[in-house]
C-alpha cells in the first residue's frame, strides 16, 4: 500500500510494524530499532540472513552520538561535511543497540538519510529506523515506492518519488587514525579522499564474503546478466536467446538479435547513470529476457560503484 500520509506511517512504526522508508540512495525496510519484534521481522520479511547487519537511520548527529561508545574526530568530520546524506559509518555501539542489529558485532552502521519526507518522518519518532534496502536478500534494490509495493504489497510504503542518488550509501569504518572503506556507494572515493585525505579500500575481491553484506551474489534479476565492455561482441555468441542491452550513454547498434535496447544515461554522466540503474534493471528484468547484456562503465568515480553492483548482480 503507497501512501503519502506521514502520519499514518508514523502510526504503523509505534506499533511495532515495518514500512518502506523512501531515501535519496534507495527505498528501507524500515522499524523501531528499539524493537527487536520489528527487527526479527526485518530478516524474516526479507529472508535475510541474521548474520547480515542493518543500518540505524537517525535524524541528527546528536541522535547519533546517544548510539555509540565513540565518535572519532573523522567520523565527526565526515559527519559534518556529508550528513545528511548517502555515507554510513561504522562506529563502535553501546548498550543501547542490540545484538540483533549488528549481528553479534559491537559496531554499529548509522547515516542521516538525505530525504525530505525521510527526514520529517525520523523527526516526529521518538526513536531511530533500522532500514536495510526493501528488496528480498539478492534482488535488485527499489528505487521507487512501486518497486517496494510489487516485493512487499502487505505493508504501508511512504511515496517519496524516484530515488535522488539511485545507488546505495557508501560504508566507511575507521582503524586507528585511517578511514576504510567498506562498501562503494552513493559517494565517490574520490570525494571522501578530498576531506579526509587517502583511505583504504577494503571492499576486497568479489567472493570474499567475511566483510558482513558483500556478498558476492546481490542486487540480481531473475534472469541471467553479464556485464562487459564489448556488448557487441558477447551478442555475437549468444545469438539465440531473447537478449536485452543495457548501454551506458548510447545504443551502438540496432541489431535485429536484440529485443530491447536500453540507455542509461544519455548524457554520459555516472551521476545519471547510478540514479537510473536500478529502475532500469526492474524494467527489464520484467521482460522476459534470457539474458540481459550490461556494457560496464568507466571506472571512476561512480563507475566504480555502479560497476560493483552489475558484478555482483552478474555473479552466480
Ligand atoms: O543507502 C543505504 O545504505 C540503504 C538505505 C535504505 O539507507 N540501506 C542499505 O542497507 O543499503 P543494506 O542492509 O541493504 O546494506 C547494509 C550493509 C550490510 O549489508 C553490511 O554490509 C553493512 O551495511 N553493515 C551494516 N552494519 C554493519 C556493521 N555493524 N559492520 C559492518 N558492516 C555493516
Ligand atoms: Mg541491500
Amino acid at each position: 500500500m503507497i501512501t503519502t500520509d506521514i502520519t499514518l506511517i508514523c502510526e504503523q512504526l509505534n506499533q511495532g510494524e515495518l514500512i518502506g522508508l523512501p531515501t535519496e540512495t534507495v527505498y528501507g525496510l524500515a522499524a523501531n530499532v528499539f524493537n527487536s519484534k520489528a527487527v526479527s521481522q526485518i530478516f524474516e520479511t526479507k529472508k535475510r540472513p541474521t548474520t547480515n547487519p542493518l543500518i540505524v537511520h537517525v535524524a541528527s548527529i546528536s541522535q547519533a552520538r546517544t548510539l555509540v561508545k565513540r565518535f572519532p574526530d573523522k567520523a565527526d568530520q565526515l559527519a559534518k561535511q556529508f550528513w545528511p546524506g548517502p555515507l554510513t559509518m561504522i562506529l563502535p555501539k553501546n548498550q543501547s543497540v542490540s545484538q540483533l542489529v549488528t549481528a553479534n558485532q559491537e559496531n554499529v552502521a548509522i547515516r542521516i538519510p538525505n530525504h525530505p519526507a525521510a527526514l520529517s518522518l525520523l523527526n516526529q519518532l521518538d526513536f531511530p529506523l533500522v532500514a536495510p534496502s526493501a528488496n528480498p536478500f539478492n534482488r535488485i534494490s527499489p528505487t521507487t515506492a512501486e518497486h517496494v509495493e510489487a516485493y512487499f504489497p502487505a505493508i504501508y510504503t511512504l511515496d517519496g518519488g524516484a530515488c535522488q542518488s539511485g545507488v546505495e550509501s557508501t560504508i566507511v569504518g575507521f582503524e586507528g587514525n585511517d578511514v576504510v572503506l567498506l562498501r562503494h556507494g552513493a559517494i565517490s572515493i574520490e570525494t571522501i579522499e578530498e576531506s579526509v585525505g587517502r583511505i583504504l579500500n577494503r571492499t576486497g575481491a568479489l567472493t570474499h564474503a567475511s566483510l558482513p553484506g558483500q556478498h558476492a551474489k546481490h542486487y540480481a534479476p531473475t534472469c541471467e546478466l553479464i556485464v562487459t565492455y564489448e556488448p557487441l561482441f558477447m551478442l555475437s555468441a549468444v545469438k539465440q536467446k531473447r537478449v536485452g542491452i543495457l548501454w551506458f550513454k548510447s545504443i551502438q547498434i540496432e541489431s535485429i538479435h536484440v529485443d530491447v535496447n536500453l540507455v542509461l544515461a544519455p548524457s554520459g554522466d555516472p551521476i545519471e547513470a547510478a540514479k537510473n540503474l536500478f529502475a532500469a534493471l526492474h524494467t527489464l528484468d520484467n521482460m522476459e529476457l534470457d539474458l540481459i547484456i550490461v556494457e560496464r562503465l568507466p571506472a571512476y568515480g561512480l563507475g566504480i560503484t555502479i560497476n560493483d553492483r552489475l558484478d555482483r548482480a552478474a555473479n552466480k
